[in-house]
Formats: C-alpha cells, structure tokens, sequence
C-alpha cells in the first residue's frame, strides 16, 4: 500500500531529493527582521536541502504578510499563520510537525541567534550520531552578549531549575536554539507541556529515552531591530512546566497553582486579621469575616491572573465569578471546619485533622470554581454556538431538484 504510493510520488516528482534540514521559526512582530534573516538563511545554508518554517501568530505588524511575499517566490519558504493563538513553544511543535524533514532547527527570527553556525550544528548531529544539539551561549567560544544582570540571575536560577528535571548534562537548557531528530520530537509530542518559552527543555524533560545530546557555542547577539517578547506572563509559564514536569502530570498543574494562589490568601487572612484585631480593635468574629472576604477577593484575582489565565473572565463574568468563587470558598471553608472537627473529636491528632480538613477545602474550591467559575462564558459560547446550529438547521430547507434533473 504505501510502497505504491511512494512510487506514485517518485512517477510525479523524480527531481525531489530529501530535505538535509527544516528550520522553524516562531514569529511575532519580526517583521523588521524577516529580509535579513532570510536572506542570512541562503546564504548560510547554500550547500544543502533545507527550508525554512515560520510559525506566526498573526502578528498585527503585517510578518505573515511579507513571509508570504517570499514563499511566493521561492517555496523553501513557508508561513504557518495561526488566529487567536500565542506561544512561542506550540508555534514550534506546529512547525515541526508540518515538516517532513528528519532534521529540524528551531531558531529565533530576530537575529539574536547565530544561523551561521547551522551547518556546524547538524554535521555534529550526523557526525557523532546525536538526538539534539544544543547552540549554547556557555560553551567554549559561546557568551551571553550584554545581557541586563537581573536577566542573568533569572536565567542562572532557572538554569538550576532545570538541572533538576532533565537527566542530561547541558550548560544551556534554556536555549531557544538547537536541533532536533524529528523521530525524537515526533516521539514525545503528545506528553509535552507545550507552554512558554521553554521548548528545548520541555522535549528533554519530556523524553523518557535518555537524550544524546551535543553543543556547539556562539554568541547570543542583541536585539537591533523589535521588541523581547519575554514577560512576566512568560517566566510564569515556566513556572507551570516545571510544576508540570516534576508532578509527572499525576496532580493537574493548575490544581498546584491554585493551592500555593491559596497559600498566599492565607497570608492576606493573617496579615487582615490582625490589622483589624490591633488596629481596628474590631470583635474577633466580624474581623475574621472581612479577612476571611479580602482574602477571597484577592485569591480570586490571583487565580484569574495567573491561574486561570487562559480563561480569564472579564466585564459581567468577573463580578459573578467573584460572587460565585466567594460562595464556593465560604462553603469550602464551613466544610473544613465540620469534618476537621469530627475527626479530631473522634481522637485524630490536631495537626492532621486540620490538615486534612484544608485538603478538602482545598479540593472542594478548586473543583467547583473550575468547573462552575471559570467555565461560565465557555458554556455561553458552546450554548451560542449549538444554538445557532440549531437555528440553521430550523432553518433548512433542502433544495428542490432543478425539473428535468442535474443534467438538463
Ligand atoms: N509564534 C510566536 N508566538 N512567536 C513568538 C511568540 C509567540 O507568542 N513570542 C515570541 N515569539 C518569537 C519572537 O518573534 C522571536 O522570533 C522568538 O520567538 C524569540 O522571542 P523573543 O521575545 O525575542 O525572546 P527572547 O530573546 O527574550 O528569548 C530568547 O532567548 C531565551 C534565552 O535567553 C528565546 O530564544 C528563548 O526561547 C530563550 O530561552
Ligand atoms: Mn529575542
């Protein structure tokens, strides 16, 4: 079945050879940068079958659009647009999956990154047999350019970080600049996180093989033309896939954030409490009711920001998110008290009945607030759209055949 298939193609196209290397390129807001770096790409990789993928996001400045004014002229060139997405790492894994070469790069499209060493990095990959190798900025002859110094503690702290989670020995986990055998990638790609920056780490951490890996040094260059796209928002998402990876996916993510977004309203509680006990001299009982509400107040702003921030709810629904996350808590809250006293009267050691009382709690206001909260304007969308299937199928009425049949 397939052989014929392959003969088929091999009768239509005898001049297609295969491709040496695919390289993908996430985009947003590049558009500056798209005629240098392509043409960077001809020349540095004039010798070999390769083209080039870029991944954007419907940048506003017009990238796709240009892109495109390439491909037309030359078709190892390609744009992957997508609508209502972001993210740098699920922009990549869409690029690597619309190739069929057995080598993939993944590159930045704003120059910062050397493609000149391109040809270096896979002769390496073939010559030693490797699974990935890694274009660092700690290697012999590789540096971090004039990184600002707060940036290179972060990126040193989250480098420690990682060492954690991948078994192999790397000096740069966090570079966005490697390749990659498409079989290992291809092996992985339903258990990636797929969030973030962090792709490189994410395969790594991911693979459950152990990963041959190499590195080739350079020098990350600065930006001359756009902005950095890394924000708070970004080194959040690290956050997510380290959880995600150290978890082994066994507890959801998003219930771990929720319960450190819990830990800091237990912090604003205390900190309210006492304020409104020696400041205010307010009666223990009204003054743990307003800490008790500020807390879920600003818990539930946390978890809209960060937690829920795929789902963030806005205008209407954010005034009767809050009033139903207020109302799941303070039902959470009388549920932990009753059965963390039941098992303490019933001879269970204090700490543990409070602890299990908070879990409970804990497990409580995040099923019904995932479930009920942050789910309000999804069920409107899907209650629209199947509504309005309806309407068109109300609405149907099947042609009537023209007299005399289709061929008259
Ligand atoms: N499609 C898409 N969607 N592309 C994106 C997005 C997005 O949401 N965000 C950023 N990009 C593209 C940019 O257009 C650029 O080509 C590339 O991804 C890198 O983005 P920058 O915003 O320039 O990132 P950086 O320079 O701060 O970070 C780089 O260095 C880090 C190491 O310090 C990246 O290579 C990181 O992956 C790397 O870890
Ligand atoms: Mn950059």
């Amino acid at each position: 079945m397939t052989e014929s298939r392959t003969d088929n193609i091999a009768e239509f196209s005898p001049a297609r050879r295969e491709l040496d290397l695919a390289v993908v390129l996430p985009t947003f807001n590049e558009r500056e940068n798209i005629p240098e770096v392509i043409g960077r790409l001809f020349a540095t990789l004039s010798g070999l079958e390769w083209e080039a993928i870029f991944v954007d996001d419907d940048s506003p400045d017009g990238t796709a659009e240009l892109i495109d004014s390439y491909a037309r002229e030359d078709r190892r060139i390609r744009c992957i647009r997508r609508v209502g997405r972001r993210g740098l790492s699920s922009a990549c894994i869409e690029g690597m999956l619309a190739t069929p070469a057995s080598v993939v790069a993944v590159m930045d499209a704003d120059l910062q990154h050397d493609e000149s060493i391109l040809p270096k990095m896979l002769a390496k990959l073939r010559g030693e047999a490797l699974d990935v190798v890694v274009a660092t900025r700690n290697a012999d002859g590789g540096s971090m350019s004039d990184f600002a110094p707060a940036r290179v503690i972060l990126s040193r702290l989250g480098q420690r970080v990682s060492s954690v989670m991948i078994r192999c020995g790397l000096s740069d986990p966090m570079s966005g600049f490697f390749l990659v055998r498409r079989s290992l990638f291809l092996e992985v790609v339903n258990e990636l996180h797929g969030g973030g920056f962090k792709f490189l780490l994410d395969i790594l951490a991911t693979s459950r093989q152990p990963v041959r890996v190499g590195e080739v040094g350079y020098r990350f260059r600065n930006r001359v033309k756009g902005t950095s796209k890394l924000d708070i928002s970004v080194a959040m998402e690290y956050l997510f896939l380290v959880l995600s990876k150290l978890t082994g996916g066994i507890i959801p993510t998003r219930f771990v954030i929720f319960a450190l977004v819990g830990a800091i309203g237990l912090v604003v509680n205390l900190g309210f409490l006492s304020l409104l006990l020696f400041r205010f001299h307010m009666g223990f009982s009204a003054a743990q009711a307003w800490a008790t509400l500020a807390a879920m107040t600003c818990n539930f702003f946390l978890n809209n920001q960060i937690t829920y921030r795929d789902r963030r709810l806005h205008g209407v629904y954010l005034i009767l998110g809050l009033a139903t996350f207020c109302l799941a808590c303070s039902f959470g809250a009388w549920a932990n008290v009753s059965f963390s006293g039941n098992l303490l009267r019933s001879g269970v050691p204090w700490y543990l009945a409070g602890l299990a009382g908070t879990l409970l709690s804990a497990v409580w206001n995040y099923s019904v607030s995932n479930l009920f909260t942050w789910q309000m304007p999804q069920r409107r969308r899907v209650s629209e759209a199947t509504d309005s299937v309806k309407a068109i199928q109300a609405s149907y009425e099947p042609p009537t055949p023209p007299a005399g049949g289709l061929g008259a």
